[in-house]
């Protein structure tokens, strides 16, 4: 007996999980249960006549055993066949003490008439062909073989197949006039009788009696047609059932959609609010977008006027400088300088700011200044190489010295210079300052590492300037002699830093 599956793609009863899935399916339907309880109960009907010794071919998962023994035949009369060995393993484990072997319709393993009774429900519809099978099911009866078939609703054999846990089977349904050819070439109308018995419109049981008193399958054999008793009113419950299940399955849809329209209406709503911010947010943007655009043109218009600004800033700056030097050249003129020493309110000494006192307390203690000098502009340094000053620091050690420079503009570059000079000529410091730095504001500092210390010392303060662009002069105490005629003696207007 070759079973491999190769050979017989149509028979996958043993692939991985088949046998489990439909075993799961059967006992959980109802209406295949109520099949196999009718089939059952038929065998019972017909046991009487029978005897005890009862085959089942294509016992499947055993749940047919399950409404045959002990009801209607004792254990030890029972035997199931089947080709699955999966199938097989369930109906054990499902049924310890039946016996089950192993074994193919087409070729039954038992001996002619072994037993009395042979059944096989719902297989030949799995099998490509049925009269070899049928042939096997007669052979190996004594005397009643019941087994069922799927009757095609147009009269003639349909091939078609089906599926089962995801795998194809074979479903074939046949006239019932195919049937019967099967059968009685099977045996010819060797002493066997047939009868048919409705299970459902499409699912009929054929029971064939050996020796009955009924007559051969022939012409007649619509008169041996009947419903198995309670069938129809089965097929009624069946259907009544079913539709009742599809009114359950439609109520539940209908709830379901009902749901949906209201989940679909508050989504319309959710939408439609979307949407409205969606808009109020693009005005926002928009608007958002037309202050940025005019305040653009805002910072474009005030761009364009610093730039302006920048401009006659600069051209103001420049005609500064250029009144500066004019100023300048007319201060140097002789008679403007004159004039000024006849006037006693040049002296600024009582105007000064207070930032400027200790430049005044400074130059009052260590520039030798007496009665007569008055607070002024100097020379302009741009006229004379530079301005020399003496003080006198006792016993301290200089290390700065403020001054109080005067720019008729403000400057933009160069520098201003100091230099520390010792009485035997040797210059001590020479720093440069930024005359950018140069405000007018609060004195000058110019700080340098500290000198001197250890006795009374004279030293030359020597200021002077290098490449400004203004005219700069420093305030200094002035002397007039000879009404004013003759030289002017000059002091320095200068504060000291110290080193502690
Ligand atoms: C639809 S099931 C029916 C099982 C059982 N008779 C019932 O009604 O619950 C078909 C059974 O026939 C078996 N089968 C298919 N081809 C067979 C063959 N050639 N010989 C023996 N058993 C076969 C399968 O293994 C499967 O268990």
């Amino acid at each position: 007996m070759d079973m491999k599956r190769s050979n017989r793609p149509w028979q996958r009863w043993d692939d991985p999980e088949v046998a489990s899935a439909i075993d799961d399916y059967w006992t959980s339907s109802a209406y295949e249960a109520s099949h196999r309880r009718i089939l059952a109960e038929m065998v019972a009907e017909y046991a009487g006549i029978a005897g005890r010794r009862l085959l089942e071919v294509g016992c499947g998962s055993g749940l047919v055993y399950s409404e045959l023994v002990p009801t209607v035949a004792p254990n030890d009369s029972y035997t199931g066949v089947d080709v699955s060995t999966e199938m097989l393993s369930i109906a054990r484990s499902r049924h310890e003490d039946a016996q089950f072997v192993r074994g193919d319709a087409y070729d039954l393993p038992f001996g002619s008439s072994e037993f009395d009774v042979v059944t096989c429900f719902e297989v030949l519809v799995h099998l490509p062909s049925i009269l070899r099978p049928i042939a096997e099911l007669m052979r190996v009866s004594r005397r009643l073989v019941i087994f069922t078939v799927w009757l095609s609703s147009s009269g003639e054999t349909e091939r078609t197949d089906e599926k089962h846990a995801g795998v194809r089977f074979l479903h074939n349904e046949y006239s019932l006039e195919d049937i019967l050819q099967a059968v009685s070439s099977a045996h010819g109308h060797n002493g066997w009788n047939v009868e048919v018995r409705v299970l459902s419109p499409s699912l009929w049981a054929l029971v064939l009696l050996k020796d009955s008193p009924l007559a051969p399958p022939s012409n007649t054999i619509n008169a041996r047609i009947r419903p198995f008793p309670g069938v129809i009113e089965a097929i009624r419950r069946d259907y009544a059932q079913r539709i009742a299940r599809l009114e359950q399955g439609l109520a539940s849809k209908e709830a379901q959609a009902e749901q949906l329209q209201g989940n679909l209406a508050s989504k319309e709503v959710e939408v439609a609010d979307l949407q409205g911010n969606l808009a109020s947010k693009e005005v926002e943007v928009a608007d958002l977008q037309g202050n940025l655009a005019s305040k653009e043109v805002e910072v474009a218009d005030l761009q364009g006027s610093l730039a302006t600004r920048d401009c006659a800033l600069d051209r103001l700056g420049r005609s500064a400088r250029a009144a500066a030097m004019e100023l300048d050249v007319q201060r140097s003129r002789r008679a403007v300088r004159y004039i000024g020493r006849f006037l006693d309110r040049l002296s600024l000494d009582d105007q000064i700011a207070p930032s400027f006192q200790q430049l005044r307390d400074d130059s009052l203690l260590y520039c030798s200044i007496t009665r007569g000098y008055k607070l002024q502009p100097s020379e302009s340094l741009h006229r004379v190489p530079f301005l020399d000053y003496r003080v006198e620091i006792r016993n301290r050690r200089l290390r700065g010295v403020l001054l109080a420079p005067i720019l008729d503009a403000p400057a933009t570059k160069g520098s201003l210079g100091l230099e520390v000079v010792r009485d035997d000529g040797r210059t001590l410091i020479h720093v440069l300052k930024a005359a950018t730095e140069i405000g007018g504001e609060v004195p000058l500092l110019i700080e340098f590492p500290p000198i001197g210390g250890a006795a009374a010392a004279g030293y030359l303060l020597r200021v002077f300037a290098l490449d400004v662009d203004v005219p700069i002069r420093l305030f200094e105490w002035r002397k007039y002699s000879l009404f004013g005629l003759g030289p002017v003696q000059r002091r320095a207007f200068c504060g000291f830093v110290f080193a502690s």
